[in-house]
């Protein structure tokens, strides 16, 4: 499939129920050929409205953390989990993630980049393990197929929780390291 096909079918996606409430599928933006994919859990009001993921409060917190370790945000992709929001920002249901995690399968196969983060415990939960405890496992590169994947706090949470930044940085600053040697290999 390519990038116009995958992208064209997840904007008329009628799979579940939350293409009845969505403003815009909000199926995500960056560099295609990126070594290091970010992906969040769902859109909020502000990407719901706008189309693009992450532009909202927690997106420019999220920024603040990229440019800090000087990761270009043109550089990366970044993506959620589920490409509707769903109402008043509520959890995924089981059911909404199995029938939307197809589109980032497929944006994960296009771009094949060796280093995934998630961004908060949902998209770990579904990319790690089910079980995935963020606080205890922040931060911790796991090996999965073709890629390695770690997760770090959801900028959300840190807007709720500032004194959770410090780890945060941390974590970043190890991401940022390991995709400086990517970079060196030519991503
Ligand atoms: N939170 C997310 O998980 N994704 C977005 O795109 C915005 C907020």
């Amino acid at each position: 499939m390519t990038w116009e096909e995958l992208e064209q079918s997840c904007r008329t996606c009628e799979k579940c129920e939350l293409c009845r409430t969505r403003t815009n599928t909000v199926f995500g933006v960056g560099n295609r050929k990126t070594g290091i994919l970010f992906v969040g859990e769902a859109p909020g009001e502000q990407e719901d409205l706008k189309g693009e993921p992450f532009v909202g409060a927690a997106g420019k917190l999220f920024d603040r953390f990229l440019e800090a370790v000087d990761i270009p945000r043109e550089d990366i992709y970044i993506a959620n989990i589920l490409k509707c929001r769903p109402p008043k920002n509520r959890d995924p249901l089981p059911a909404e993630e199995d029938a939307c995690i197809g589109y980032l399968q497929a944006q994960i196969d296009l771009i094949r980049p060796p280093l995934v983060v998630c961004l908060g415990r949902i998209a770990a939960m579904r990319l790690i393990k089910p079980d995935f405890r963020i606080t205890k496992e922040h931060g911790i590169w796991v090996k999965k197929d073709n890629y390695e994947i770690c997760a770090v706090y959801h900028p959300s949470l840190l807007l709720r929780d500032p004194r959770r930044k410090p780890e945060m940085m941390e974590d970043m600053k190890l991401i940022a390291q390991r995709y400086a040697v990517l970079k060196g290999l030519g991503y």
